[in-house]
């Protein structure tokens, strides 16, 4: 048998996205398109007084305007993840408030792009404004409340109590500021209707099968009418699983002119209207005996919600997960303030969570003057202490240990200020990776052909991580046929639901399906092998063996606690006198069950850790305090990592397949990279400099 899974193979899209012939959502080709251009709120609180739309309506090309005097049809969905998710619950149009900078209050549509953008700069608005909260040392703070049926608050033992007779107590309070998904890929939707009943939506969707009930929902079909195409995203981080206002307008607006409609948002647009990660502040209280061993273990956070939807970034979702301490006690807390609505953004709660507790380990490995992994070894718990359930198949003290080995850590002195390199100070740091293994039903088609192709079709899809390529993967090593015989069809809801692309799961989804209906394909042949099936098709004249198959979780989620596990280590370079801190060598160490595809997982990790280190380095938008707009907000003023930045990421995985998980034993490696990076650099410029940095990003001002 033919050994695929695991080996090193290149992505099945990734010729037709480097040459351009990949169609992302907003490059559909719809004879008839018209164009929309959104008119958008230059104040962050208050409402509309009048908007005069009649030199709009003059302009040449232009077919109609909608404001919320003409607002299109549109039913309230539920908004739950059980039936019909919208990211935010108050529909485009529904009344004349304005809540936050930028938000959609109008929708020019002509005949070409330019036209509708020039109509929409001749629409008059009258405010009446109040002034905005958009800074969190305004708002007020309350308890959050629970997320998608988890609540935040949770205590077990006596925090008090084991706090109080400990020998070393660290209490620190970290801050992260608001970030930007900055996909390469805009927002954009086509909505072509066919009469009043039928649509099809041309969207970047993680979730096509999510967005084909949510779109029904919103206009009154059933799910069948509504078809919804993706076969490619340009990223997504979170900020494309569900219907974004400007989608649902589009699709309303469309459906009222009955003419195909396409809105694209520029990046001012994706700032405001497509989600970002809140800033947060988070204060960790960790207390220790003299060995090192935690007695308690206290995270407190706060983020930031929009008026019109309720998100927590849930940063205390790890805290269970890390460290084993009798006593831990959890609380997060969420403000209301005047800026568009916070999202999922890779590894939300767990990115910003792992940055305050990794931070914090480090300042009590120095308290406790025992080296940072070395701590982290004697505290690993063996059971999630929230689920009260063993972890399956954890492999956290290999990564650990690996990637010490790697790095070369044992040379390491746990002294500041002590290393120097062409007048620069040097500094070594790690921290500590985690995020859930996740799973959901999942099903696909499978066609094996005469000449031993074979077709796998699944409405799953490919957000640029690799997932075409397990999916292929997966099929050549169950049929024993190459990796090049087997074509993907993947992002469209007329496909076999394939499931969520969020939560780093499509893999663990995905692949136990693919597996599945291989195995199904060979019984319904009545052949062992592939090429025995091909004989028997080419023999009968028969077209094709093919079979659908389903994977879902079963009750292993009440037995077991499953995470994935990682160690990052860097080394950092400080030039004092300017500020400038460099990442100059970085090796990461991952456990998540068992590798697909060793060279997109290990891009996954890469990908990740430039995003981290994009984190701990730069990445911030601010609003105006007085406005209230994101006076960040593209691609030049949102500063990110260019390959200057990065030095060579060294990734390599460690443990064993999970096969309490899922028959494949893969926990999915998406967002687990970009986890406990930025604490990793904040330690290691600690170590470099003395200096401790409990505030995100890094920029050159705390630096000098
Ligand atoms: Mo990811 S933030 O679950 O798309």
């Amino acid at each position: 048998m033919n050994k695929v899974i695991g080996t090193a193979v290149s992505r099945k899209d990734g010729r037709a996205k480097v040459t351009g012939t990949a169609t992302y959502a907003a490059e559909h080709q719809i004879p008839g398109l018209i164009h929309g251009y959104l008119v958008t709120a230059t104040i962050a609180n208050g409402r509309i007084k009048s908007i005069d739309t009649s030199a709009a309506q003059k302009a040449p090309g232009v077919i109609a305007v909608f404001t919320h005097k003409n607002a299109p049809k549109v039913f309230t969905p539920a908004n739950n993840f059980m039936t019909s998710k919208i990211y935010e619950a108050r529909l485009p149009l529904s009344d004349d408030k304005v809540h936050y900078g930028g938000q959609i209050i109008g929708l020019v549509v002509a005949d070409t792009l330019e036209r509708s953008r020039h109509a929409a700069h001749l629409v008059k608005v009258e405010y009446e404004t109040q002034k905005p909260v958009v800074e969190a040392k305004n708002a007020t703070f309350k308890e959050a409340p629970p997320q998608m049926g988890e609540e935040f608050k949770f205590e077990k033992g006596q925090f008090a109590a084991g706090m109080a007779n400990a020998a070393t107590k660290i209490e620190a309070t970290y801050t992260t500021s608001t970030e930007l998904h900055a996909a390469m890929e805009p927002h954009a939707t086509i909505a072509q209707w066919q009469g009043q009943d039928s649509l099809t939506v041309y969207e970047p969707s993680q979730w096509v099968m999510g967005c084909q009930r949510t779109y029904a929902d919103l206009f009154g079909l059933p799910a069948e009418k509504v078809r919804i195409v993706t076969p490619f995203l340009g990223g997504g981080f979170g900020s494309k699983a569900f219907p974004w206002p400007h989608g649902i307008l589009c699709t309303a607006a469309a459906r009222q002119l009955q003419r195909p409609l396409k809105v694209v948002l520029h990046r001012r647009q994706v700032t405001a209207n497509a989600g970002h990660r809140s800033e947060t502040e988070q204060t960790i209280r960790l207390a220790a005996n003299a060995d090192g061993m935690l007695s308690a273990i206290s995270h407190e956070a706060k983020s930031c919600t929009s008026p019109v939807e309720s998100f927590s970034e849930p940063c205390t979702g790890i805290t269970p997960a890390m460290y084993a301490a009798p006593n831990l006690r959890l609380n997060q807390e969420l403000a209301v303030m005047n800026v568009g609505t916070p999202t999922f953004m890779r590894a939300p709660g767990e990115n910003p969570g792992m940055w305050a507790m990794e931070s914090a380990m480090d300042e009590l490995a120095w308290a406790l003057k025992l080296d940072p992994v070395e701590l982290r070894l004697k505290n690993e718990t063996k059971e999630h202490q929230k689920k009260g359930l063993p972890f399956s198949a954890k492999h956290f003290a290999d990564c650990l240990k690996v990637g010490a080995e790697k790095f070369g850590w044992k040379d390491r002195k746990m002294e500041t200020r002590a290393l120097t390199r062409d007048g620069k100070l040097i500094g070594w740091g790690m921290a500590a990776a985690t995020f859930p293994g996740l799973r959901g039903k999942a099903s696909v088609k499978v066609r094996l052909l005469p000449d031993g192709k074979v077709h796998v079709l699944t409405s799953g899809n490919d957000m640029g991580t690799g997932s075409y390529t397990v999916v292929a993967v997966t099929a050549a090593e169950t049929l024993g046929v190459p990796v090049e015989n087997v074509r993907v069809e993947m992002g469209d809801s007329l496909l076999p639901d394939g499931g969520l692309a969020g939560g780093s799961m499509m893999t663990a989804s995905l692949a136990p399906a693919v597996m599945q209906a291989c195995q199904d394909v060979l019984k319904a042949a009545n052949c062992t092998t592939a090429s025995d099936a091909c004989a028997a098709l080419r023999q009968s004249g028969r077209a094709a063996f093919e079979a659908t198959a389903s994977s879902a979780p079963g009750e292993e989620g009440k037995k077991w606690a499953f995470q994935s596990w990682g160690a990052h280590f860097c080394e950092v370079a400080v030039d004092e006198e300017i500020g400038r801190l460099r990442v100059t060598r970085w090796v990461s160490v991952m456990d998540v069950g068992r590798v697909m595809n060793a060279k997109t997982a290990a891009s996954q990790v890469r990908g990740g850790v430039i995003m981290g280190i994009g984190q701990a380095l730069m990445e911030e938008c601010h609003f105006d305090p007085n406005l209230g707009n994101p006076v960040v907000y593209d691609l030049a003023t949102y500063h990110f990592p260019a390959h200057a930045d990065i030095p060579r990421i060294e990734v390599a995985f460690v443990g064993e397949p999970d096969l309490n998980f899922n028959p494949v034993g893969a926990r999915g490696v998406g967002e687990i990279g970009i986890t406990g990076v930025s604490a990793a650099v904040a330690n290691a410029v600690y170590h470099a400099t003395g200096k401790r940095l409990r505030s995100l990003p890094l920029t050159p001002d705390k630096l000098i």
